[in-house]
């Protein structure tokens, strides 16, 4: 496969040879010309069918429509051993919500997948709602298509609250009781998602914009992509992103020495998809280290400050 240290060349038509695709096509018919039992993981955020300027808002009866026969070959593209994750927020209409995941999940389980896990993605920032409680956070369904799937704990362990926890009874007592490569980072994963949209995150020392920012309205963290691509498959796999937009599952992949293919209609996100793998293959891409904590104000930042003219702060009940 191309070395990162190399030129990364990114293929336009799927090949086996390749190592890198990047196909501007629909995701329905190019899924189809894929072939069967081949990804490790196939991992993705569809359009949300919300209105942004990728799509045409329509139903949610339609939307799903649409979704079915793309699952189905994503379903058959799918190794026995493989993993399908599938990133998805809330669909809005009239002010009613629509959780996404709990629809999609009848699609898939009608395509006999099962699910290990719904992840919370949990984040800080995005829009305040004053009819509802502000949404912080959206889900990531793991499905596998067999039981016999990869999971690969160990990389992406994260640090134990409490390392120095011991055993308190037993043949172990005094011995430390958790894993010195650290513990399961859970089911619920706190990472930075940024209001990319509207840029508020302007707390001193913290840049105004997610490092990974681009042009695209609707980006997933790189290091979202990144756990699941260490956890769910192996050195040299194949990866695909049906709806791949600027890239992030392609960046999380070569980062990880996997193969990929991603897929989108929109000839502009590609192009930016190619200059980021191209910079990272250069070392000049900027990318959010998997694992670095949130940031937490410290209460210094003038930001993180009550503004004087709102008096007193009210007292909690
Ligand atoms: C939520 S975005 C995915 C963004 C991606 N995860 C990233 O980090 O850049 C959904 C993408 O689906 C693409 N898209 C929408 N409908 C499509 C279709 N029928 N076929 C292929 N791509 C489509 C849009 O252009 C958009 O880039």
């Amino acid at each position: 496969m191309a070395s990162l240290f190399g030129c990364v060349e990114v293929a336009e038509k799927f090949s086996p040879e390749a190592s890198f695709v990047m196909a501007c096509d629909d995701a329905l018919t190019f899924a189809k010309s894929l072939p069967g039992d081949f990804f490790s993981l196939i991992i993705t955020s569809p359009p949300y069918n919300i209105g942004k300027e990728y799509e045409q808002k329509s139903s949610l009866k339609d939307y799903l429509a649409q979704q079915k026969p793309l699952i189905a070959e994503l379903v058959r593209c799918l190794k026995h051993n493989g993993s399908l994750c599938w990133q998805v927020g809330n669909y809005v209409e009239c002010r009613e919500v629509f959780p996404l995941d709990i629809y999609f999940y009848d699609l898939f389980k009608s395509e006999g997948l099962q699910l290990r896990n719904r992840i919370i993605w949990h984040f800080e920032h995005g829009l305040h709602c004053s009819l509802r409680f502000s949404g912080r956070y959206e889900t990531l369904l793991w499905f596998t298509k067999s039981d016999d799937y990869i999971f690969n704990l160990d990389p992406v362990r994260v640090p134990a609250k409490y390392p120095g926890k011991q055993h308190f009874k037993g043949e172990k007592k005094g011995l430390p009781s958790g894993n010195p490569l650290g513990k399961n980072p859970s089911d619920v994963w706190k990472i930075v998602a940024e209001d990319w949209e509207r840029g508020i995150w302007d707390i001193p020392n913290v840049k105004a914009n997610h490092p990974e920012k681009t042009v695209h309205p609707c980006q997933f963290p790189v290091e979202l992509v990144e756990r699941c691509v260490l956890a769910l498959t192996n050195e040299d796999d194949w990866v695909y992103d049906p709806y791949a937009g600027v890239g992030s599952t392609l960046i999380a992949t070569a980062k990880h020495n996997r193969r990929a293919v991603g897929c989108d209609r929109e000839q502009k996100y590609l192009d930016i998809c190619r200059e980021r793998l191209r910079m990272l293959s250069e070392g000049t891409l900027k990318t959010r280290p998997l694992g670095k904590p949130v940031f937490i104000p410290t209460g210094r930042e003038k930001v993180s400050r009550r503004p004087a003219s709102w008096g007193m702060e009210k007292t909690l009940l």
